[in-house]
């Protein structure tokens, strides 16, 4: 099968049909083959007579009748029929499915390619996901990059992508002038000191900077000393920073996210090629002074009233700021490190910023035809009155504390379902508690807002991920009932609709994941997952498996149920969620 994918494998057969009926030349991805909505008799719908309609200058009918009779692929399909303005309507053949549903049961990736194996130039995606700020509390707004970027990770290495990341903390700028005074005020010694509340800390330094003039000016005098690095002030700046990488690693620890102390590269790691980026700009003609500050103005970019927008490179004091860093960013992972491809998860509120910058890159030429930049939006959290989700007291909401909310109240929910043993009730409850606010992020197109619903994400019904990992668990009971697994080789019957329909579902899996990752859209992997978790539900309640009427049918539903684990099992891993064997 083509690439394992059965919607494309119908694509080679009829792009091989348009080739001998019309000599049209077309490729499997462009027959336009999709999954027939459920209910409508057939399996797969190809789609590509209308568009081919115009081009030819025949009726969408006649061309899907032309496929129709050339069509090479009774192995595969029963006898296609045409259908309204010009359909053509699969059904698989029950012993094509059997056969290629068994196979599955060998392969260690279940039919999923590895896209890039053929590839000539190979990618190399960098990635900058989490990207929060120093000497402040990681919010839920930094949830989401973590949550969104990590299973976009996931996703391109499984497809077999070299992947870097890069944390872009905030850990430079004019705000470190009064932390540093601030700390300096508190007689800070690095060895003795711990920030316990992060945010507080912030604030009080915020404080004395509007309160206290002989303070602010003390401030501003430090940002010119960490700026021409001195050694004392640098030292201080570096025990915040460190102070605060140690919060955010407890956070992705407890979120299990694959960002690590390896990962940052602050807005500072950039700072000492800043003073040579805005000269390339500059000597390539794309700046011009406004107001005292170097600017760019790329093309395109206005504001309400029409006039041209600045990208402000250097401001009139000589500072520099995001955007001079986010371009030092843009050349440096191109140009030093060969990067093909530059991601970027961060909330929607900065898509102008990413262009502008995406813009001026391509026209400084660290932006190439070879290179493709992405910004991958999200939208907000919402609390349940539909406005961005807030504590009780209208403060932000602190991600250490929603997690752990998350974990005490999936435990109070297994509490009174598992039999498990404490230790092992502690592992599920982190599992099911944390797996429930990542997929709550992740089922929902990223784009979109969305309302932040404790009874909905923990709900055992339903779109969530504790349904789905209801689902593996008992589809691993079954293997521990019967007694053994079903070994690969084992022949697959495929006798009820309710298993064929499983199967079905199961043979989608690839498709499904190469649109998640080809469009950085995790929410479609976690509908498809949870297709498959009905299909099964549907077969479990309809088919049983240990009490199966004879040995061959017992061992092919096994094969369904380890394939369905299997299948959940993978996805939820790619989103970064844990599926325990039993709850
Ligand atoms: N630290 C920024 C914030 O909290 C996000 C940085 C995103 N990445 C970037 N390259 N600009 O809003």
């Amino acid at each position: 099968m083509l690439g394992g994918d059965v919607g494309l494998e119908l694509g080679l057969r009829v792009a091989n049909a348009l080739k001998a009926a019309l000599d049209v030349e077309i490729t499997p991805v462009e027959a336009l083959i999709r999954p027939s909505a459920p209910g409508r008799g057939a399996d797969y719908q190809c789609n590509v007579a209308m568009s081919l309609a115009k081009r030819l200058g025949r009726p969408p009918r006649d061309v899907a009748t032309a496929i129709v009779d050339h069509l090479d692929a009774a192995d595969v399909v029963e006898p296609p029929e045409v259908a309204g303005p010009g359909f053509v309507n699969f059904t698989l053949r029950r012993e094509w499915l059997q056969e290629q549903t068994a196979r599955l049961l060998g392969d260690e990736r279940l039919g999923v390619p590895t896209a890039p194996a053929d590839r000539t130039r190979p990618k190399r995606y960098a990635i900058d996901y989490g990207s929060p700020n120093v000497a402040k509390e990681m919010h839920v707004g930094h949830l989401r990059s973590s949550i969104i970027g990590d299973a976009v990770v996931r996703l391109l290495e499984f497809a077999g992508h070299e992947v870097i990341r890069h944390n872009h903390l905030g850990d430079w700028g004019t705000p470190f002038g009064m932390l540093i005074e601030h700390m300096v005020d508190q007689g800070w010694t690095a060895a003795d000191h711990t920030i316990s509340d992060l945010n507080g800390f912030y604030q009080q330094a915020r404080k004395k900077f509007d309160a206290d003039p002989e303070f602010a000016d003390r401030a501003r005098r430090r940002v010119v000393a960490l700026q021409s690095g001195d050694e004392t002030t640098l030292a201080l700046w570096r025990g915040l920073v460190e102070e605060s990488e140690r919060h955010f690693a407890a956070v992705y620890e407890l979120l299990g996210v694959k960002l690590t102390a390896d990962d940052y590269y602050g807005e500072s790691f950039y700072n000492p090629f800043l003073a040579d980026v805005v000269q390339e700009l500059e000597a390539k003609g794309l700046t011009s002074v406004s107001d005292g500050a170097v600017c760019v103005f790329p093309p395109g970019f206005t504001n309400r009233e029409g006039e041209p927008l600045p990208l402000i490179v250097r401001k009139s004091d000589g500072g520099y700021g995001y955007a001079s860093t986010d371009l030092a960013t843009v050349r440096y992972w191109t140009r030093e490190r060969g990067a093909t491809d530059l991601l970027y998860v961060v909330g929607t509120p900065q898509a102008q910023h990413f262009r502008m910058v995406f813009a001026t890159a391509h026209a400084a030429g660290w932006l190439g035809d070879e290179h493709r930049a992405v910004h991958i939006g999200f939208g907000s959290i919402l609390g349940e009155d539909g406005k961005v989700l807030r504590t009780r007291a209208g403060g932000s909401v602190k991600l250490v504390d929603l997690l752990r909310e998350a974990v005490d109240r999936s435990t109070a929910v297994m509490a009174e379902r598992s039999k498990l043993d404490s230790a092992r009730q502690e592992a599920v409850s982190r599992a099911v508690g944390i797996g429930a606010v990542k997929y709550a992020d992740l089922s929902n197109d990223r784009e979109k807002d969305y309302v932040f619903a404790w009874d909905r994400m923990l709900a055992m019904e339903g779109n969530t991920s504790v349904y789905l990992q209801y689902a593996n668990a008992r589809a691993l009971s079954v293997v521990a009932r019967v007694g053994r697994e079903a070994e690969p080789g084992t022949p697959v019957a495929l006798a009820e609709a309710a298993e064929r329909a499983l199967a079905v579902k199961i043979l989608q899996l690839p498709a499904a994941l190469t649109t998640a990752t080809e469009e950085y859209a995790p929410h479609k992997l976690c509908t498809h997952l949870y297709e498959t978790a009905v299909a099964f539900s549907a077969f479990w309640e309809n088919c049983p498996i240990a009490k199966a009427p004879d040995e061959r049918t017992r061992m092919s539903r096994l094969v369904l149920a380890q394939l369905t684990s299997r299948v959940l099992v993978l996805g939820l891993a790619l989103l970064g969620i844990e599926a325990p064997d039993q709850l």
